[in-house]
């Protein structure tokens, strides 16, 4: 098995921001208040948060969150570049997906439409294959990020403008065609626990003497302790003590809801992350957690709180699980690269109008494609109910077995 060169790289030392940008002094008065509220928090809780409580705030407070405020996040002015951010070529290998599922009287969901761009993209493409969805619903949980995808989209012809619009909460009634989600399951505020010989520990946050924010552990709640026991049986190794990772139990919830919306059609996901037994391989004993900030990943999830991205990676046995439990077929998991490769990417460039936009198709396709980039560490996975069309982004590959 091969090590993402992410995992070898060498930490820094927790609050050293070496090789880091510093911020900007907007930044750093974000900064402060979203470190003041995180104090108060941490206050009012007793002195110590679980993880994804400590998430929730961080990622999510309104006004201070790191996607609820207004920090670039995407693109090449921001903290990471996500598929849609790198090229169109996503999108349209998206909509030649989908579009067999959609038309008069479907609606597509997208889940945590970021800056809009793979919106933008799918409608225009929707457009051009006739298979237009009566609805594009966004569902986005940052009030900032839903004004940027409002701005974005308000360049739309108006006839396709018509079609999108954004929820509060999952529609109340079902959905016959597609729910979309572009990196959001490495959105969801997840759990850290360390095994050690004695059990699991559950790692929080409280503050330390200085008042920064920093790791501390307790022994896991009752029902976390479960859960990772499930889990350790599972793996052919268990969990050996010294190890460090992370779960997200909000997935199963999250995927329940989702698969109740949906009356007909298919739930598309794509993200980084593996199966179980390879997420929790000893060689990942150091878990997966990652923060983001200016393109440079780091693992200091106390650092510059408010204006990182920290996130894990994505245990697709557990979406699977979740989603079988929900009475979803999982009927597609592959890598990005073989999703895109299997959905047409080469007719994209087929259909370029001259070389010049051949090769600027061509850089961002590496991108996509190349297993040192977003090739093979994001997975695509395909949760469908009632429908009897073929998959074909996932003609390529199927990797169920791993799951
Ligand atoms: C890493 S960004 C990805 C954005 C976009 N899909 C892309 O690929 O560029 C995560 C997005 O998910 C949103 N989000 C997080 N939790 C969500 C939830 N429970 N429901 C809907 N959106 C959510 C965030 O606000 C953000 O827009």
């Amino acid at each position: 098995m091969t090590v993402p060169p992410e995992f070898t790289a060498p930490k820094i030392a927790a609050g050293l921001p070496s090789g880091l940008p510093a911020p900007t002094d907007e930044q750093l008065a974000q900064l402060a208040s979203s470190s003041a509220a995180l104090q108060a928090l941490l206050r009012a809780r007793g002195g110590w948060l679980p993880f994804d409580d400590y998430l929730q705030q961080l990622l999510y407070a309104p006004g201070l969150g790191y996607y609820s405020a207004g920090a670039a996040k995407f693109g090449a002015a921001g903290d990471f570049v996500t598929a849609p951010e790198v090229s169109p070529l996503f999108g349209h290998c998206i909509a030649r997906q989908c579009a067999p599922l959609l038309g008069a009287g479907s609606a597509l969901l997208e889940l945590g439409a970021g800056s809009g761009a793979l919106a933008e993209t799918l409608l225009r493409k929707l457009s051009q294959l006739q298979a237009l969805p009566r609805h594009y619903y966004i569902l986005e949980v940052s009030a900032d990020l839903r004004e940027r995808q409002r701005a974005r989209l308000a360049t739309l012809p108006a006839e396709l403008l018509a079609r999108v619009q954004w929820l509060d909460a999952l529609p109340a009634q079902g959905v016959r065609g597609v729910v979309l989600a572009n990196e959001v399951a490495d959105a969801l505020p997840f759990q850290c626990f360390a095994a050690t010989d004695a059990g699991f520990l559950e790692r929080g946050v409280r503050l330390d003497a200085a008042g920064k924010l920093a790791w501390a552990e307790r022994p896991a709640r009752a029902e976390l302790q479960r859960e990772l026991e499930r889990l350790a049986a599972e793996l052919p190794a268990g969990f050996a003590p010294g190890f460090q990772g992370e779960l997200c139990t909000r997935i199963d919830p999250w995927i329940a809801s989702l698969a109740a919306l949906l009356d007909e059609g298919m739930l598309l996901l794509f993200d980084y992350g593996l199966g179980r037994s390879e997420l929790y391989h000893p060689q990942r004993s150091a878990g997966t957690l990652r923060c983001h900030y200016r393109h440079r990943a780091h693992d200091d999830p106390f650092l510059y709180p408010g204006l990182q991205d920290v996130s894990a990676w994505v245990d697709f046995t557990r979406i699977a699980e979740a989603a079988s439990a929900a009475d979803l077929e999982v009927a597609g998991y592959c890598t990005q690269a073989a999703f895109l490769l299997s959905s047409g990417i080469e007719q994209e460039f087929l259909e370029a109008p001259d070389g010049a936009q051949r090769a600027r198709l061509s850089a961002q396709a590496r991108e996509l494609l190349m297993p040192g980039e977003m090739g093979e560490t994001f997975k695509a996975m395909a949760l469908t109910r009632g429908i009897t069309q073929p998959l074909t982004g996932f003609g390529l590959q199927d990797l169920r077995r791993l799951l």
